[in-house]
């Protein structure tokens, strides 16, 4: 595997090898048993946006694999400062072995490949966040025991969420059912591949009929970090669309709710719900450290899937 820069470049076998490899590391952690299968290599970890989970779990998890991982925030580099994307990339191949980014363009994580010579991982843009969604991948599977036949449903923003679990469900074998409110729909390159998959994937701005009989539901923010202005519009056109106890209730009595975090309660979660389900949605943020570490060691060893 050279790079993880969307979901869209794996197949559907890709996406399990990564999640049978994360599964093995989850246990070697549990158990104690030692994998610093990255000893002696560093990961640049480049951050334009705000970050909890990501940078956490990604500064662990080179650590637990033997490594070490360096904290780039975009105010600290010249990156800030404008210097480009490509020159970054070039200075930063002769320094580390992996290079992770937070950013908004996904044309950036693309170019920081292209002239890089460093396996580069993509850490969210605004088109995409592969990396949680190939933890929400690992935590149906170990709810449900399969992923393949299962209903998934996003009520919500068809944001980098939105274009990464449809790639992702629909890549395993899983039915996918989304409703947004009109205008809010997914990006038009994500629904190109969804297109592929016929009547596993329904795009409809009817809630209820997304969730019907839904194995797994998620939602995510109404707002994205850098849509702040547009935080008021979002709110009124997002009234109603909250995952709540009425919603939850036209999926099958054993569905499990997923959401990437952070939440805001009240807005497109209830508290209720949230609190029901909420070991898990802490498991969800648990696996990113796992299926983050397969992702290192299968990018940064240079292993074929
Ligand atoms: N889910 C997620 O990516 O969280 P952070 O923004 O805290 O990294
Ligand atoms: N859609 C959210 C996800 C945060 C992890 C955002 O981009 O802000």
């Amino acid at each position: 595997m050279n790079h993880l820069l969307k979901l869209s470049d794996l197949t559907g076998a890709e996406i399990l090898g990564i999640l049978d490899l994360a599964d093995q590391l989850k246990y070697e952690k549990k158990h104690g048993i030692p994998h610093e299968r990255l000893k002696g290599k560093t990961l640049g970890m480049i951050f334009e946006k705000s970050s909890t989970r990501t940078r956490v779990s990604f500064e662990a998890g080179m650590f637990q694999l033997g490594g070490h991982a360096m904290f780039l925030s975009s105010r600290d580099i010249q990156l800030g400062r404008g210097e480009t994307i490509k020159a970054t990339a070039r200075v930063l191949s002769r320094y580390v072995d992996g290079i992770m980014i937070r950013t908004f363009e996904q044309s950036d994580v693309e170019q920081l490949a292209q002239f890089g010579s460093v396996p580069v991982i993509n850490g969210l843009t605004d088109y995409c966040h592969p990396c949680q969604v190939l933890a929400d991948l690992m935590t149906i599977r170990e709810y449900k025991g399969k992923l393949e036949g299962l209903k998934m449903c996003y009520i919500g923003d068809g944001n980098n969420m939105a274009n990464s679990l449809l790639v992702g469900g629909l890549r395993v074998g899983m039915t996918v059912a989304m409703a947004t409110p009109e205008s809010y729909e997914p990006d038009p390159q994500a629904l190109a591949v969804a297109r592929e998959y016929g009547d596993k994937f329904i795009l409809t701005n009817d809630r209820f009929a997304a969730a019907k009989d839904a194995d797994v539901i998620f939602t995510d923010v109404w707002t994205s970090m850098g849509q702040e202005a547009e935080t008021a519009a979002r709110a009124k056109a997002f009234a109603g669309w909250q995952v709540n106890r009425e919603l939850m209730g036209y999926a099958k009595p054993d569905v499990m709710l997923q959401h990437c975090l952070p939440a805001h309660m009240g807005e497109e979660i209830a508290e209720d719900v949230f609190e029901e389900q909420v070991d898990a949605i802490y498991d969800e943020a648990e696996n990113r450290l796992h299926a983050q570490k397969a992702v290192l060691v299968l990018c940064m060893e240079n292993k074929s899937l």
